[in-house]
C-alpha cells in the first residue's frame, strides 16, 4: 500500500472541546480518527464510552477506527457497528475465541482488527492472519497516551510483514503509541501502513501542521 495513513488519537483531544477537535481532524490530512475505548478491567484506566462516541460520530467525516481495549468485546460488537465504526479492532489477550469475534466484527459490515500488547508474540497470529483486515502492535503497554515508544516494535513490524507476505493476506499494520516525527518513517520503512497519533497531535501549538508534517514524512 502506497498511501500511509494518520489516525489521530481522539484519546489525547480536549474533551471539553471535543467538536472543536473533531472538525480539526475532519480539515485536516488525517486519515482515520483513533478511538480508544477502556474499560478499567482489561487496562488500569477508564477512557470514554458510548454516548462519547456517538457525539464524536455525530461530526466525524473520516474513516472511524476504535480500538477496544476491554474485557469480553464480543458483547459490544453490535453496538460499535450501531455506533457508526468502520474498523473495529479487539485485543488479541482479550479474546478466548478470537475466529469468531472477527467473523461477528465482519458480519456487521466493519472491518476487523486485533491489537498485541507489546509481549505478545506476532506468531499467536499465523492462523488467523488472512480473517484480520488490520493488525494493531501497541508500542506501548495499552491504557494511557503520552507514553515513551517501545523501541522493539521495529522487530515485530517486521516479523508481522513478513507473515502477511508468506500467507498472502491483505492486512494493514498500525501502529499504536509513542509516534512522533522521530519513528514515523523507520516505522513506514519497516513495514507500517496506519500510524496512530495522540500527544504528538493534540498536545503542539498548530495541530493541523503536525498532521501534515506527519503525512509527509509517511508518505517521503
Ligand atoms: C494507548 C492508546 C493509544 C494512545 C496513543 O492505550 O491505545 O491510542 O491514545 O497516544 P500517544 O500517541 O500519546 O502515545
Ligand atoms: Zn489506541
Amino acid at each position: 500500500m502506497n498511501n500511509k495513513l494518520i489516525a489521530p488519537s481522539i484519546l489525547a483531544a480536549d474533551f471539553g472541546n471535543l467538536q472543536r477537535d473533531v472538525e480539526m481532524v475532519n480539515n485536516s490530512e488525517a486519515d482515520w480518527f483513533h478511538i480508544d475505548i477502556m474499560d478499567g478491567v482489561f487496562v488500569p484506566n477508564i477512557s470514554f464510552g458510548m454516548p462519547v462516541l456517538k457525539a464524536i460520530s455525530k461530526h466525524a467525516k473520516k474513516t472511524i477506527d476504535v480500538h477496544l481495549m476491554i474485557v469480553d468485546p464480543d458483547r459490544y460488537i453490535k453496538t460499535f457497528a450501531e455506533l457508526g465504526s468502520d474498523v473495529l479492532t479487539v485485543h488479541y489477550e482479550a479474546c478466548t475465541h478470537l475466529h469468531r469475534t472477527l467473523q461477528a466484527i465482519k458480519a456487521e459490515g466493519m472491518q476487523a482488527g486485533v491489537a498485541l500488547n507489546p509481549h505478545t508474540n506476532i506468531n499467536v497470529l499465523e492462523d488467523t492472519i488472512n480473517d484480520i483486515d488490520l493488525v494493531c502492535l501497541m508500542s506501548v503497554n495499552p491504557g494511557f497516551g503520552g507514553q515513551s515508544f517501545i523501541e522493539n516494535t521495529y522487530n515485530k513490524v517486521k516479523q508481522l510483514k513478513e507473515l502477511i507476505t508468506k500467507k498472502g493476506a491483505n492486512t494493514k499494520i498500525e501502529i499504536d503509541g509513542g509516534v512522533t516525527n522521530k519513528n514515523a518513517k523507520a516505522l513506514v520503512e519497516a513495514g507500517a501502513d496506519v500510524l496512530v497519533a495522540g500527544s504528538y497531535v493534540f498536545k503542539s501549538d498548530n495541530q493541523p501542521e503536525t498532521i501534515r508534517g506527519l503525512k509527509a514524512i509517511a508518505n517521503s
